[in-house]
């Protein structure tokens, strides 16, 4: 198998764009699909047993938590989109309906005790993704993507979850009682600020735009992103966020300046096409490695967590989309997923099979560290070199179908009572899990961010 991939890879680039999207689409596709399929191999979801929607876990009970999941189904939505192939489209439907939670808003009560506003922001945002590419609508008694896209943003611009401390934004976590609520951070509000600003453009109300624009001012304001549009990963409420922790993960750059390129595009004002070009040249200048994406705060000693190992794919599926909406960055932005897409398809040679994908992109060799994230990340980079033939993200006026609801989401006060009881062992297992992961974030990733510059 792994000479097919290479051959793939190989022609690709070899070859002038042109002729590589003529000779090679075959291969490409094979490739996709070969990926696709190992990735598939991760879930156990529809078989006997599983619990449809999501990937062993959470922690202790298996590796990944419950947002990763919702992500995957949006890779596998854009497998299908960029080549055609809808043999995992059943499946991904009932993912993503069987995980809505009783007020369809991606807060089922099994997550709750780590339940945070950008683990629901990840679902609701491959529901917008699924209206977006024209994803088979669900059938009529069950929530349409769109709504459930709806009753994310609707849940999180509450006013219940929105207080005065650091001016504003978003907590991380959802439950007051959960570790981590007293941590206001980027991921949480940039998934709230990309949903936003994504129903701005899909249907044109501008309710949506108006808070995706009180978004990008407060985390400027409050110093997340700076004027060089480094982005921050988060600081504590108790300071104000002043404390601010200077990691700097892909997804955050990924996530606003994708959300940059929708404004751009809804509102072709100026001040959004400097924003996607500033974001841009950085997220490119600090990201890759050798032409290779590069996850920098974990990558060159490998202590990046579960969650940590997915973000690349991220990066690829958000710069692609950018280049679509935002046709000035374009072929910059191809450029960087060519040369990275290489690396990453050369690295794929583990495993019995001999195709298996590792992490560490630019270093040329499969590195053993082997996983659902690792997966994802190659898949999404091939999808991403696909996308020049797929269409673009539609609206409600320029074909799509899905249809939303205005006050999705507002019954989340009824969520049965937001958090499960927890018994000692429980509060004590999630408590050391929380506190290590947080400790390895403000120390060690904290100082490493500082590596790169
Ligand atoms: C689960 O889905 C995968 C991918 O579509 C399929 O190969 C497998 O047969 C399914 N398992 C069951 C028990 O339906
Ligand atoms: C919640 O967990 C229970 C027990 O594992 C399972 O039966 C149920 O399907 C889960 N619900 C969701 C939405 O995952
Ligand atoms: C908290 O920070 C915000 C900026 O994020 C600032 O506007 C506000 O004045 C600060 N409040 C206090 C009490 O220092
Ligand atoms: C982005 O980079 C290009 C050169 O690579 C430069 O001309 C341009 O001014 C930069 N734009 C911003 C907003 O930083
Ligand atoms: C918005 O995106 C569409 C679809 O790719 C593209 O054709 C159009 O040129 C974009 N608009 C602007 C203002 O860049
Ligand atoms: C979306 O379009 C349909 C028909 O094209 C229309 O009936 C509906 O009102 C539109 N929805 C919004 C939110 O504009
Ligand atoms: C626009 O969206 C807001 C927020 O969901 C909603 O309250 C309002 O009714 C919508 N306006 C229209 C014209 O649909």
């Amino acid at each position: 198998m792994t000479p097919l991939i290479r051959t793939a890879a190989g022609l690709l680039l070899a070859s002038t764009a042109v002729q590589a999207q003529a000779a090679t689409v075959f291969s490409i596709d094979s490739t996709a699909s070969m990926l696709a399929h190992d990735l598939v191999l991760y879930y156990n979801g529809n078989e006997t047993g599983g619990t449809p929607g999501i990937l062993p876990g959470p922690p202790p009970a298996g590796p990944y938590y419950w947002w990763e999941a919702g992500a995957m189904w949006g890779t596998l939505m854009e497998y299908w989109h960029t080549t055609g192939d809808d043999t995992y489209n059943q499946i991904v439907s009932e993912a993503m309906i069987f995980q809505t939670g009783p007020n369809e808003d991606y807060m089922p009560p099994n997550v709750t005790a780590s339940l945070g506003n950008d683990d629901q922001g990840f679902w609701g945002m491959s529901a917008m993704l699924a209206a977006e590419l024209k994803f088979p609508d669900p059938p009529a008694d069950k929530p349409q993507w769109l709504a459930l896209a709806q009753a994310v943003f609707n849940t999180q611009a509450d006013p219940g979850r929105h207080d005065t401390t650091c001016n504003g934004g978003l907590r991380w976590q959802i439950p007051v009682v959960n570790n981590g609520y007293n941590y206001k951070n980027s991921i949480a509000n940039g998934c709230f600020f990309n949903i936003g600003a994504r129903l701005a453009r899909y249907t044109n109300n501008a309710t949506y735009a108006e808070w995706a624009e009180r978004t990008w001012d407060w985390i400027v304001g409050v110093g997340y992103m700076d004027a060089d549009y480094n982005i921050y990963d988060g600081a504590h409420v108790e300071s104000n966020c002043t404390d601010i922790n200077k990691a700097q993960f892909s997804y955050n750059s990924g996530v606003w300046l994708l959300g940059a390129a929708f404004m751009w595009n809804h509102t072709e004002d100026v001040k959004w096409q400097e924003r996607v070009t500033g974001l841009l040249n950085r997220t490119l200048e600090f990201f890759f490695e050798d032409g290779a994406a590069y996850e920098v705060a974990c990558e060159s000693v490998m202590t990046c967590t579960t969650d940590m190992l997915s973000f690349k794919g991220y990066l690829h599926r958000w710069l692609a989309t950018t280049g679509q909406l935002a046709p000035f960055a374009h072929e910059k932005i191809m450029a960087v997923l060519r040369t990275s897409t290489q690396a990453a398809i050369n690295q794929c040679t583990g495993g019995d099979d001999g195709r298996t994908c590792g992490f560490q992109w630019s270093s040329g060799v499969f590195d053993g560290s082997t996983g659902a994230g690792q997966t994802m990340n190659v898949l999404a980079a091939v999808s991403s070199l696909l996308i020049g033939s797929a269409a673009p993200p539609v609206t409600n006026s320029s074909g799509g179908t899905s249809i939303g609801d205005n006050n999705a989401g507002s019954n989340s006060e009824d969520d049965p009572t937001p958090f499960k009881p927890l018994t000692t062992g429980d509060r004590v297992g999630a408590g050391i899990l929380t506190a290590i992961m947080l400790a390895s974030i403000t120390g060690l990733f904290g100082m490493m961010s500082f590596e790169k510059s």
